[in-house]
């Protein structure tokens, strides 16, 4: 397995990181790459107002999440956050060569890093235990590159390797954060990222959650969940807004709770649970047995205690993965919306999309019917609320449409 590694202060993980990242797992064709944030970096104090470490590993986790594809695999690694004291690459790498004594490691570095590398603590060792892959401007790198390619191989032994970068996302850290605490930045940033340092209110950065603007809100939500659910995010938004434009609810308000419907999706069911014990809500057995449903309770929640949520759109997102007896119109976009976007490819959703737009109700029964079909047909349990959804729905006198 050939693996990298791409050590930093990641304060905060940018464009121009994730752009060296994937040139470089792309050029040494890296099965993997490890991306680790420095505990204390020999070489450079923190400025002030930095994110903690376990924001900043946080941040790169989203960051390895987003650059993942089939050819590398990339992840976050806190091997550096755990060790006490200053942080050295030649332990790092000491510890990764031990647990891969097989494996071709490669240790990743920019212009600075490489120009100053015999002068880090043991570089020998560094040298040993990894290839150096440096990226600089050029195919050839940078001024001195040749010079110190040189003096590294004569001197200890390294192998050595140039890999150009995209010029045009060469990013300043320094130059990031005053963006960001004036109020820029974002095109810099992934989405997710960026995410991230809204909801912990990083580098003065001090918007208020309650009242973000629907960009700030997809950047809050996209920082929660992985980046395989984006989709089906994106396209739940854009059906709820269609939706809601055809049957007169709010727009806003739709876009709202589709955007957030799935933000506590990825929580453990021990996160899912200790959060609805903080917030004193009371889960039915089946709740409690079935913690992938869960994420519709805690998701309300955070609509409502972070983000400052109407209720309206709290219950919309509570209801959307059983429904409710009685549910309202946003409530019915929502369940509606989750089902029939664009991203979903199932057989029956092409006759959900024809159907809601004709009745919203018959959608909803028929939505109802496909859930309880495909869990008797699996031999899962059905959740009471959604019998009791359907039942409420036939006496209203819906009409009701085989499942095929
Ligand atoms: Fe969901
Ligand atoms: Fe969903």
């Amino acid at each position: 397995m050939r693996i990298g590694l791409y050590g930093g202060t990641f304060n905060p993980p940018h464009l121009g990181h994730m752009a060296a990242a994937r040139s470089v797992a792309q050029a040494l064709e890296l099965d993997r790459l490890i991306l680790m944030p420095d505990n204390i970096p020999p070489h450079k104090p923190l400025p002030e107002g930095s994110a903690t470490p376990v924001q900043r590993l946080e941040m790169t986790q989203v960051m390895a999440d987003r650059l993942s594809n089939g050819q590398t695999r990339f992840v976050a690694s806190d091997l550096e956050l755990r060790r006490e004291g200053r942080s050295y690459t030649a332990h790092t790498l000491e510890e990764l060569r031990r647990a891969h004594p097989e494996d071709e490691l490669w240790l990743l570095m920019g212009t600075d890093m490489f120009l100053t590398l015999h002068q880090w603590y043991h570089p020998e060792l560094i040298c040993k235990y990894a290839h150096i892959a440096a990226f600089g401007r050029t195919q050839a790198g940078e001024e001195g590159f040749a010079e110190q390619t040189a003096r590294l191989e004569r001197e200890f032994g390294a192998v050595v390797r140039v890999i150009p970068l995209p010029e045009r996302f060469v990013v300043s850290s320094t130059q990031l954060r005053d963006a960001l605490r004036a109020g820029g930045g974002q095109e810099l940033l992934d989405q997710g990222v960026y995410g991230c340092i809204l909801r912990h209110g990083l580098y003065g950065v001090g918007k208020d959650l309650k009242r973000l603007s629907l960009e700030d809100l997809r950047a809050a939500s996209c920082s929660m969940v992985k980046a395989r659910r984006l989709p089906h995010i994106r396209g739940t938004e854009t059906e709820a807004a269609l939706l809601a434009r055809r049957w007169g609810a709010s727009e806003e308000l739709a876009r709202k709770a589709a955007i957030l419907h799935d933000c506590t999706k990825y929580w453990s069911a021990e996160e899912q649970l200790q959060s609805c014990e903080k917030y004193g809500i009371v889960l039915d057995q089946m709740e409690r047995s079935m913690p992938p449903l869960l994420h519709a309770v805690t998701g309300a929640q955070v609509a409502r205690s972070v983000f400052g949520m109407p209720e309206e759109v709290c219950q919309a997102i509570r209801s959307h993965t059983t429904g409710r007896p009685g549910m309202g119109l946003l409530e019915k976009i929502l369940y509606i919306a989750d089902y029939a976007e664009p991203s979903r490819s199932y057989a029956w959703c092409e006759r959900l999309r024809e159907l809601v737009v004709e009745d919203l109700d018959a959608a909803v029964l028929y939505g109802l019917n496909v859930t309880i079909a495909h869990n008797r047909d699996r031999g899962n349990p059905i959740h009471p609320r959604t019998l009791e959804t359907r039942e409420w729905l036939l006496a209203e006198g819906v009409r009701e449409e085989p499942v095929g």
